[in-house]
């Protein structure tokens, strides 16, 4: 059994993948070639927002709209505790101050009670400026929005999406990728959507941003790629991994359906054993990740390893607890939320082809070990 079958997915769009390389290894253009317009074009309609820019990866995504904002030293921003180092790591690469936040108990993503309380003490401390929020949607699932743009309006502080794990997520009807002003995805291969190799995008409705997005992709250039205006990254993508996006997202929104399915057997089979995801009614979640809670989760990740199923623990160390991050002065129960919910998660396999008996054989391997 595999914990995301990317070779039952290959079997469908093998085809429309071949045909894709076969067009760029004839143009040649494997660079930014016209694939990478065509699929930013096709995701910025998908998620409904006027501009999509195809990057190397969704560190970069985050990474290019922060330097945008002139993100330096002296500066606050705040994240979730409880996500992939990407998201904190962009933020002190750019020599800001990464403040971390606890998390929501039920959702996992960042608690918007206590983002507020982190912004006030941040500001009594007169140390750092707080100048952004970059909320995660944490296994596909979206944050508080409409809580956190309340909180960002009355500290005048940015937003920044980060969706890289909820490419094909909604929120109150409207698309992950389209929940701030700017927001950023990511399509490693195990992404919701994802590619053969790395690759990200940025969503925006501002024009502004859009344009210097474009110039910070290729070295800051200007009018041409000789002339630079300001510091920028080789972030662009590569044509060969739009070829794949846009042969994928021929099923995308299929497969988006297929998770709901996949989620929902989940959550009957396991009913009464482990803690089962909890999506808000106003969500709809990409499901990147079926996550469930148990106190005792290495004896059932034992008996699941025995009986060939895989399983993953995203994350064991909340982001304030890395070793990375000493240098920020956090400590143990700092967050507790986070603490204990890094002691008692384990992801199961999830992807939109997995079977119904598989999912049968899971669960009751894991009410058998219980
Ligand atoms: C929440 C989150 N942020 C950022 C990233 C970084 O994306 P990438 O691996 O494409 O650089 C990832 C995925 O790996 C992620 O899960």
């Amino acid at each position: 059994m595999q914990f995301i079958d990317l070779a039952a997915q290959q079997k469908r769009i093998r085809g429309a993948i071949e045909a894709g390389f076969k067009k760029i290894l004839d143009h040649g253009q494997y660079i930014l070639g016209p694939e990478i317009r065509e699929l930013e074009e096709k995701l910025a309609a998908f998620v409904g927002v006027p501009f999509a820019v195809a990057v190397a990866s969704g560190t970069d995504a985050l990474l290019m709209p922060l330097m945008i904002e002139k993100i330096g030293p002296g500066d606050a921003i705040f994240t979730s505790t409880f996500t992939f180092i990407a998201t904190a790591e962009v933020i002190e690469l750019l020599g800001a101050t990464a403040v971390f936040v606890d998390i929501d108990s039920k959702t996992y993503n960042i608690d918007p009670d206590k983002l507020e309380q982190a912004i006030q003490r941040v500001i009594s401390e007169k140390k750092l400026t707080p100048r952004g929020i970059i909320p995660v949607d944490l296994f596909g699932q979206a944050a508080d929005y409409d809580a956190i743009h309340l909180i960002a309006k009355k500290y005048n502080l940015f937003v920044l999406q980060d969706a890289c794990q909820s490419f094909g997520a909604s929120q109150k009807g409207k698309k992950a990728g389209a929940l701030a002003k700017v927001a950023a995805t990511s399509f490693f291969p195990a992404k919701p959507l994802g590619c053969y190799g790395d690759g990200g995008m940025i969503f925006t409705d501002d024009k502004k941003i859009y344009e210097q997005l474009l110039s910070i992709r290729v070295h800051g250039q200007g009018i041409d790629k000789y002339t630079n205006v300001r510091v920028g990254i080789n972030g662009r993508m590569d044509s060969l991994q739009a070829a794949v996006l846009l042969a994928k997202m021929e099923i995308f929104a299929e497969e988006i359906e297929l998770r709901q399915e996949v989620a929902g057997r989940y959550n009957q089979l396991l009913a009464g054993t482990v803690k089962i995801p909890k999506i808000l009614k106003e969500n709809i979640s990409a499901w990147a990740q079926y996550s469930v809670l148990h106190p005792r989760r290495q004896a059932i990740i034992e008996k699941l390893r025995a009986n060939g199923v895989p399983t993953a623990i995203y994350y064991p160390i909340p982001l304030h607890l890395q070793e990375a991050f000493t240098h920020l002065g956090y400590g143990k129960n700092d967050f507790p939320v986070a603490e204990k919910i890094a002691g008692e998660i384990f992801s199961l396999p999830m992807h939109p082809y997995l079977m119904p008996g598989e999912q049968e054989r899971i669960c009751a391997t894991i009410k058998s070990s219980q």
